[in-house]
This record gives C-alpha cells, sequence and structure tokens, in this order.
C-alpha cells in the first residue's frame, strides 16, 4: 500500500526465444517485478518452463522474482525455484494437501511466501494461514493461458480480502493475476489490489515503458479513488 501500486510483467507472454532480453528490457522500461509463470501440464492445461530457465534469466535483471507455481506437487519444487534465483514463491491452495506445511516449506527457503486462490475458491482457505503469508495472488482468470478476460467476480473477492487483511492489521499483498490492462486495471486497484500482473498488456503493447506507466498511472489513480472511499465511509 504505502509502496505503491506494482506492476509485474508476466514473461509467459514474452519471446521465449528471446527471454533474457525481454527481462531486461522490461526492467529498463520500469518493471516493478518479474512474474514467472511455472506450469506443469497436469495442475493447468500448459507447460512453460522450470527452475533452469529461471536461473539463466535471473542474471538479466536486478528486480524480485515472483515464481507462480501452478503446478500439482509444489513441495517438489520450493527449493529448485529458490536456488534458481526466485525472491517469492506463490503456491496454489488447491495444489497442496497441507497448505500449512507447504508454506513453512517456503519460508525456510527465505523466500517470501504466497498463496494464490483460482477463481472459484472461497477466501475462507486463507482464514487460518493468513497470519502467515506475504502475498495472496487472486487469479482473476482460469490459469494456464495469457489473454484471457478479467473475471469480474473477483472485484468483490478483492474488496473481501482487503476488508480481512486490514481488519486483521496485516502487511499482506494482494496481487491479481489475468486479464489485467488498460481497461480493467483502475478498478482492480479500486477494490484493493497492490500488485499488479500483466503479460498481454505489456509484452503485447509495446513500447514498454508507455505500457508499464500507463498501467502504473491507472493503478496509482484506483488507489486514490479507494482512499477516498475509505476516508468517506469513516468520516460518514
Ligand atoms: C495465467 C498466468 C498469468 C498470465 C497473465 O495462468 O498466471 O500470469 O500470464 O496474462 P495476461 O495478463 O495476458 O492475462
Ligand atoms: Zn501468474
Amino acid at each position: 500500500m504505502s509502496a505503491g501500486p506494482r506492476i509485474a510483467p508476466s514473461i509467459l507472454s514474452a519471446d521465449f526465444g528471446r527471454l533474457a532480453d525481454e527481462v531486461a528490457a522490461v526492467t529498463e522500461a520500469g518493471a516493478d517485478w518479474i512474474h514467472l509463470d511455472v506450469m506443469d501440464g497436469h495442475f493447468v492445461p500448459n507447460l512453460t518452463f522450470g527452475p533452469k530457465i529461471v536461473a539463466a534469466v535471473r542474471r538479466a535483471s536486478p528486480l524480485p522474482f515472483d515464481a507462480h507455481l501452478m503446478v500439482s506437487r509444489p513441495d517438489d519444487w520450493v527449493q529448485a525455484f529458490r536456488d534458481a534465483g526466485a525472491d517469492s514463491i506463490t503456491v496454489h491452495a488447491e495444489a497442496s494437501l497441507h497448505l500449512h506445511r507447504t508454506i513453512q516449506n517456503v519460508k525456510q527457503t527465505g523466500a517470501r511466501v504466497g498463496v494464490s486462490l483460482n477463481p472459484h475458491t472461497p477466501l475462507d482457505v486463507l482464514d487460518y494461514v493468513l497470519d502467515d503469508l506475504d502475498l495472496v495472488l487472486l487469479m482473476s482468470v482460469n490459469p494456464g493461458f495469457g489473454g484471457q478476460s478479467f473475471i469480474p467476480q473477483t472485484l468483490r473477492k478483492i474488496t473481501a480480502l482487503r476488508k480481512m487483511i486490514d481488519a486483521r492489521g496485516l502487511d499482506v499483498d494482494i496481487q491479481v493475476d489475468g486479464g489485467v490492462n488498460t481497461r480493467t486495471v483502475f478498478d482492480v486497484a479500486r477494490a484493493g489490489a497492490d500488485v499488479f500482473v500483466a503479460g498481454s498488456a505489456v509484452f503485447g503493447a509495446p513500447p514498454y515503458a508507455a505500457a508499464i506507466s500507463a498501467l502504473r498511472d491507472l493503478a496509482r489513480k484506483g488507489l486514490e479513488a479507494r482512499s477516498a472511499e475509505d476516508d468517506a465511509s469513516v468520516g460518514a
């Protein structure tokens, strides 16, 4: 919140033949984090890349590397992605039978820990783990592919999560992933998100610097609108 909106380009929409150059280019263009979509062809119907690719592109940027593990057995992969240079590791609640243990496994590596929820998954699953988290990633599309349309019901989920986090006085980032673009980012920010993943809205909309700053400006306006609404409700 106080850090301002952070824009995390997803390299899923980058040119994979020039991945290191693409990571360097969005770094130069003002990205805040590099979002890494790891898919195993099992938890989601697509395959992307593993730790070796992450380690190879790690040298292209000093920015935080944000690994989003869309894999069925996240515990098997946590240490490998940490060793490859991930600064934060996000696992799906739906993929872990023992989510509390998985979260502790990530924390033990020294990485920031996130939990992601698919669009249909209720916030209730976070109730007894939220205090342990650094971020919650709310999927606003069904995971697996870039370029899908934002699912509008996500907005009230973001609002509800923001209330939950604020009510507990926690410092947990709300990251939103899927269909975030210049048409949706204002509402996503106004609902209470602070980290915005954007794949096609950055890599599909060059020049990257203009794309990133357009998203950040709209997100900032959305956050300001939320603060104004909060102030008005306190004053009411
Ligand atoms: C979807 C991935 C997203 C995706 C976002 O499974 O987790 O990060 O790449 O792409 P856009 O921004 O194009 O919806
Ligand atoms: Zn993602």
